[in-house]
C-alpha cells in the first residue's frame, strides 16, 4: 500500500535508519578528525574507508533494531486479535519485508475492526429484538390476566350470589386462563426450537390419513365460521412420509385454523392438496379469504406478527401459530412458503420427505 502521508514515508524503518546513520557517521567522523588532529595529522585514506564503514554498519544495526522492535509490537497486536477469536488470513513473519509485514498487520486490524463492528451491530439488533419480544409477551399475557382479575373482583363484590352472572363470569375466566396457557405453551414450544433442545420423534406415516384426521378435528370450528374444508387428494392414495407425526399434525392444525379464521366470512372454503414431487410431498392449504398484503408476505412467520386486517377482525390469536409452523418444518430440513392466490385468499405450502 502506498504511504498516504509525508509522516508515514519518513517513519519508514529505512528512512529512520539512513537519517540516524548519517548523524552517527557525522559525529564519529568529527571525533575521529579531532582525535587525529590532536595525535598527528589526519590520514585521509583511512577516513575514506572509515566513513562508509561507520555509515553502513550503523545503518544495518539501526534498521535491524527497528525491525525487531516493530515485530515484537506486532506480535502483541496479533496475540490480542487472536484472543478476540479473529483468524488473520496470513501471519507476519520475520522473513518478510517490513512493507509486507505492515500491510499484513494493517489488513488484519482492518478485518478485526470490521468484525467488531458487525458484532456490535448484531448485539444491538439482538438487544432490540429482546426488548420487542418482552414487550410482546407482556402485552399478550396482560389482556387475559386483566380479564381474569375483572371477573374475580366482580364476583367478590357480590356477583358470586347473582345467578345471572356468576357461572357466566367463571366460564369467561376459564376461557382467559385457557388463553394464558395456550400463549405460554406456544412460547415454550418456540423457545425449545430456538435453543435447539427440541427433538423430533420421526416415524413413517401416511400424510393423507393424517390430513383426514385433522380435517375431522377442525370441522366443528369451520362450521362456526361458515367454512368448509375439502381434501383434494384421491381418498385411498397413500402419501408415506418420514416425519414427526405429532408436530406435522400441529402444522396442519395451525394452517387450517388460519385458513378458517382469515377465510371468507360468508362462505369460507379451505382446500388441502398433496402433490408428489421427486423425493418429497408438497402439501398446500389454501383459502378464499382476505389474503395477505404483499408487503407482509415475508413477515407472517415472525413471532407475534399480525396484519392489521387480522387485528381488526379480533379473531387473531397471539401471532405465534405460523412461527411454530416454520420452526417445525425447518427442523425437518424442509421449506414452508406462502403466496396470495390470483383470485382470492392465500396458499401456504410445505414439503415433507417421502418415506422410502
Ligand atoms: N390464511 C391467512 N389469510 C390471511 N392472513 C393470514 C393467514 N394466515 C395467517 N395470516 C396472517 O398472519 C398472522 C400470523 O398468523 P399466526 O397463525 O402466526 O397468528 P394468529 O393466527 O394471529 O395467532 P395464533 O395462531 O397464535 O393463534 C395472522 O395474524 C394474520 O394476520
Ligand atoms: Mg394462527
Amino acid at each position: 500500500m502506498p504511504d498516504s502521508t509525508p509522516f508515514m514515508s519518513t517513519s519508514k524503518p529505512e528512512s529512520i535508519a539512513i537519517i540516524d546513520a548519517v548523524i552517527i557517521t557525522a559525529i564519529a567522523t568529527l571525533l575521529y578528525v579531532l582525535f587525529m588532529l590532536l595525535v598527528s595529522t589526519p590520514d585521509f585514506l583511512t577516513l575514506l574507508i572509515f566513513v562508509p564503514a561507520i555509515f553502513i554498519t550503523s545503518y544495518f544495526i539501526i534498521k535491524y533494531s527497528i525491525n525487531r522492535f516493530i515485530y515484537s509490537k506486532i506480535k502483541i497486536i496479533y496475540r490480542t486479535i487472536g484472543k478476540q477469536k479473529t483468524k488473520p488470513k496470513s501471519k507476519p513473519s520475520q522473513g518478510k519485508s517490513e512493507d509486507d509485514v505492515l500491510e499484513i498487520v494493517n489488513q488484519a486490524v482492518l478485518e478485526w475492526s470490521e468484525e467488531q463492528k458487525k458484532e456490535v451491530a448484531e448485539l444491538k439488533k439482538m438487544a432490540e429484538y429482546r426488548r420487542e419480544f418482552i414487550g410482546n409477551v407482556s402485552h399478550e399475557l396482560k389482556t387475559p390476566i386483566f380479564n381474569i382479575q375483572g371477573y374475580i373482583l366482580t364476583l367478590l363484590d357480590g356477583g358470586l350470589h347473582d345467578n345471572e352472572i356468576n357461572v357466566k363470569f367463571l366460564r369467561r375466566a376459564k376461557k382467559s386462563v385457557n388463553r394464558l396457557i395456550a400463549v405460554v405453551e406456544d412460547l415454550e414450544e418456540i423457545s425449545k426450537f430456538e435453543s435447539g433442545v427440541s427433538i423430533l420423534n420421526t416415524e413413517t406415516f401416511d400424510l393423507n390419513e393424517l390430513t383426514k384426521e385433522v380435517i375431522e378435528f377442525m370441522e366443528m370450528k369451520a362450521g362456526k365460521y361458515n367454512s368448509t374444508i375439502e381434501r383434494i387428494t384421491p381418498a385411498n392414495h397413500n402419501y408415506p412420509v418420514i416425519a414427526d407425526k405429532k408436530r406435522v399434525r400441529q402444522v396442519l392444525i395451525n394452517l387450517i385454523d388460519n385458513a378458517i379464521k382469515y377465510g371468507d366470512l360468508k362462505k369460507g372454503k379451505v382446500q388441502i392438496s398433496i402433490y408428489d414431487f421427486h423425493d418429497y410431498y408438497l402439501t398446500e392449504i389454501s383459502d378464499n379469504g382476505m389474503g395477505i398484503p404483499e408487503e407482509f408476505l415475508f413477515r407472517v412467520f415472525e413471532r407475534f406478527f399480525r396484519t392489521d386486517q387480522a387485528r381488526s377482525r379480533k379473531k387473531g390469536g397471539s401471532g405465534l401459530g405460523l412461527a411454530i409452523v416454520k420452526h417445525i418444518i425447518e427442523a425437518h430440513n424442509q421449506k414452508i412458503s406462502v403466496r396470495n392466490n390470483s383470485d382470492k385468499g392465500s396458499t401456504f405450502s410445505f414439503s415433507l420427505k417421502k418415506a422410502k
